[in-house]
């Protein structure tokens, strides 16, 4: 399967349009070495034809304009988005839904919970009613069953229930249920790799470090550095924890739970505008590397492919 990076950031995006810290402002006039980032998304597809969107961000619209192979080839109108699956019912993971009016109707995994969230607190699926029917919710089961998505038969599915609160405008905000938030194990099984994807990651369990585990590629969430980061920066109240984000540095963040997986390739994505390694000459984002940790940025392909027959055995063979 290929992944691309459609979007790399947490909600707001880099710069942040209202923005004024040392980083956005560092960016928009090339103080420091960084690249701006539209808000988080990825696109996956197994032919370069049919692609699964990923979360819908509120960028959507030049996300897709900027990457020709999801863009309409024949007839007068089209596009490469087969489906829609949303890990959340948040604002940065579910706006670009409204954007894809025109395509309706089409197909949106979600869990049961998001699907609430999105038809009450954040009416999404009964706005676009108005559009051809709108769209058509496709249930994405939390009990460790996967499942298939027509036109993508090699792929298995499989969400994951994680710690978290669901969005501010949640009817449950203040009771969370499993489903609210999920991470995804999407299983090439033609090509026998795997993606472990969580944008937004709390805190982790036996169940989900044994799919993190038997992930070739662990995409997870990169928003805060450290647990104090808003407030630090003077633009929030909330630890990064409480926002159901595990920050990179300190004992047990990120960094240290990643190098339980020395030998799978890792990735940061849904990276706040706060967060020091967007600046590419920090020493945070040194200690990344060191670590064998990349940074996603938009634009980013990922190709998990059909393992090459291990080559130092053949010619060890052919040699006996
Ligand atoms: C989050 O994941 O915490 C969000 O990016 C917050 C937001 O979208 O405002
Ligand atoms: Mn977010
Ligand atoms: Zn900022």
């Amino acid at each position: 399967m290929r992944i691309r990076i459609l979007g790399s950031a947490a909600g707001g995006g880099f710069p942040q349009w209202n923005c004024n810290c040392q980083n956005c402002y560092g960016v928009r006039n090339g103080k420091i070495k960084a690249t701006a980032r539209t808000q988080s998304s990825i696109a996956i597809s197994c032919d370069d034809e049919n692609w699964l969107l990923i979360n819908a961000s509120p960028d959507i619209r030049s996300q897709l304009e900027s990457f020709p192979d999801i863009q309409p080839k024949r007839g007068l109108r089209g596009t490469g988005v087969r489906a829609v699956l949303v890990v959340d019912s948040q604002i940065d993971h579910t706006t670009g839904l409204l954007m894809l009016r025109e395509g309706c109707p089409f197909d949106v995994y979600a869990t049961e919970m998001a699907h609430q969230d999105l038809n009450s607190g954040f009416p999404i699926f009964k706005i676009l009613q108005s559009w051809d029917g709108g769209i058509r919710h496709r249930l994405l089961p939390i009990d460790g069953a996967s499942i298939t998505i027509p036109r993508f038969d090699s792929l298995r599915i499989t969400a994951i229930a994680l710690q978290g609160k669901a969005p501010p405008y949640s009817p449950h905000r203040h009771d969370p249920h499993p489903g609210d938030n999920i991470a995804l194990y999407i299983e090439d099984v033609a090509a026998g790799r795997s993606l472990f994807y969580a944008p937004g990651l709390g805190a982790v369990d036996a169940n989900l470090m044994a799919y993190m585990a038997q992930s070739d590629c662990l995409m997870v969430d990169g928003t805060f550095w450290s647990e104090d980061e808003m407030i630090l920066a003077g633009v929030g109240t909330k630890l990064a924890r409480e926002m159901g984000h595990l920050p990179q540095s300190g004992k047990g963040g990120m960094i240290d739970l990643l190098s339980r997986f020395p030998g799978q390739r890792k990735l940061l994505i849904h990276i706040n505008n706060t967060n020091p390694i967007l600046n590419e000459e920090s020493s945070e984002r040194a200690e990344l590397t060191a670590n064998g940790i990349e940074v996603a940025n938009d634009g980013m392909d990922i190709y998990l492919e059909t393992r090459k027959p291990h080559l130092v055995h053949s010619a060890r063979e052919a040699n006996a």
